[in-house]
């Protein structure tokens, strides 16, 4: 599979969102929200985009605290933990206030459980005023709600979509290094709508064609890996509820 960056119509909505938020009016608060369901490029988007314009990038986990995350937006920065966490909190907003930076928060869902770490970022915004997005499933913008300060600092808010057929067969082009027949895209189309589906396909597919001597790929090739798919799966649930 190549190693290509796709700009789908969700990458570009979030290439906009962060327009606005980096050239926002004074007073127009910079936080955003990016949600949407698994495997739709959520956090390879971010990634790129963080690489791309050295942001702060920081990934929850399920046990996160105010504390852990302060300590890793303090490794992001290449500082060294002090251990006070007023110390480490006032690090931050020093270094933002010198050298403004993105702040991305992935899996904020994680976060969204400890009042006390979320509301922390919102401090981070008010004393900095960086943008700050928080990245979360499909049902993070009703968890964030919740919060109704941090809530009322969204400026933008960005639904990662499933992908049209015409975007599928965009992105199976671009990725695939062998050859795809136009049937064996449509069948593509025809049954997946997310990115980690489709490149899950494209491995497959290359792996059997590259084991078969095979220059391009067809249907029955398609149409055999996603019966495979639906098969282990079945499996998978027959197992679970045994
Ligand atoms: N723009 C892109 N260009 C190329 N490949 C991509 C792109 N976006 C996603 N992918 C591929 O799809 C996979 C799944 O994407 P990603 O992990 O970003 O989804 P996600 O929306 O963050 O999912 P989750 O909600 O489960 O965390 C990636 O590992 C990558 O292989
Ligand atoms: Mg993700």
């Amino acid at each position: 599979m190549k190693k290509v960056f796709v700009k789908t119509n969700n990458v570009k909505r979030f290439i906009t969102m962060m327009n606005n938020l980096q050239n926002r009016a004074e007073g127009v608060p910079g936080m955003g929200l990016v949600y949407g369901e698994p495997g739709l490029g959520k956090t390879q988007t971010i990634n790129w985009w963080a690489f791309k314009n050295n942001a702060i990038l920081v990934r929850c986990t399920q046990l996160m605290t105010a504390r852990w995350l302060l300590n890793e937006i303090m490794d992001e920065m290449g500082e060294v933990n002090c251990g006070r966490l007023a110390d480490c909190f006032k690090i931050i907003i020093r270094n933002l206030l010198t050298e403004p930076q993105v702040i991305i928060v992935d899996e904020v869902d994680y976060l969204a459980i400890d009042s006390r770490a979320i509301e922390t970022l919102r401090d981070i915004h008010d004393k900095t005023n960086v943008p700050i997005i928080l990245v979360g499933m499909s049902n993070a913008k009703s968890r964030i709600k919740r919060f109704k300060h941090l809530y009322d600092r969204l400026s933008e808010i960005v639904q990662f979509k499933p992908f049209s057929k015409s975007d599928i067969a965009g992105i199976v082009k671009e990725l695939s290094e062998i050859e795809m027949t136009e049937c064996a895209i449509k069948c593509i189309c025809a049954n997946v709508n997310r990115f980690r589906q489709i490149v899950k396909i494209i491995n497959k597919a290359e792996c059997y064609a590259k084991a078969n001597g095979l220059n391009s790929i067809d249907e029955i090739i398609i149409k055999e890996i996603l019966n495979d798919e639906a098969t282990d799966k079945e499996t998978v649930q027959t197992t679970e509820q045994v």
